[in-house]
């Protein structure tokens, strides 16, 4: 190992230089922990959030289909009553309405909340995302 030498002759030089100053002050560690100021969703925050979804859902009035149903005025709207748009049998089978709370649950795990979904999406993990999330879906009707 030819490289040995130099590598030790190295560290005995470091070590032979012996000026360890005195070590500075440790930093303190109970810094008072940062309060996070609740921040208020809002819909233009909910609007950010919908960036991940428009590889696949339109928002505006009269939106194309994409992948997924076009999504103006989905809060209130029956459940896989778009016109145009052919859903898979459990998200028919689910029925009912989009409430906030139905949307709430159902973005937080789409696949969970309507196992057999074709919407291939992890969901929106974040409370306060999902809130901004749909009140920015609401705002759009
Ligand atoms: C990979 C594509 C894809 C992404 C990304 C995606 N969706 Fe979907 N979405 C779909 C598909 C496909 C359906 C239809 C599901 C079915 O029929 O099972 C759907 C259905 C829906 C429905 C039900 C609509 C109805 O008319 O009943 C809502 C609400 C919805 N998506 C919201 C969202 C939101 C909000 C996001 C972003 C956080 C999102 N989706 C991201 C593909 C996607």
């Amino acid at each position: 190992m030819r490289l040995a030498p130099v590598l030790l002759a190295g560290a005995l030089t470091l070590a032979g230089c012996g000026k360890s100053e005195t070590p500075a002050e440790a930093p303190a560690t109970g810094a008072p922990a940062v309060e996070t100021a609740a921040v208020e969703p809002t819909a233009a925050m909910g609007e950010q959030v919908f960036r991940r979804c428009v590889a696949c859902h339109t928002v505006d009035k009269g939106g194309a289909n994409g992948i997924g149903p076009n999504l103006h005025g989905v809060v209130g709207r029956a459940v896989a009553s778009h016109s145009g748009f052919s859903y898979s049998g459990a998200m028919k089978a689910r029925g009912g309405v989009w409430t906030e709370a139905a949307l709430d649950t159902y973005l937080k795990a789409p696949m969970k909340d309507v196992p057999g979904t074709r919407m291939a999406f992890a969901g929106v993990i974040d409370d306060a995302d999902r809130k901004a999330l749909i009140l920015y879906l609401e705002s759009q009707k």
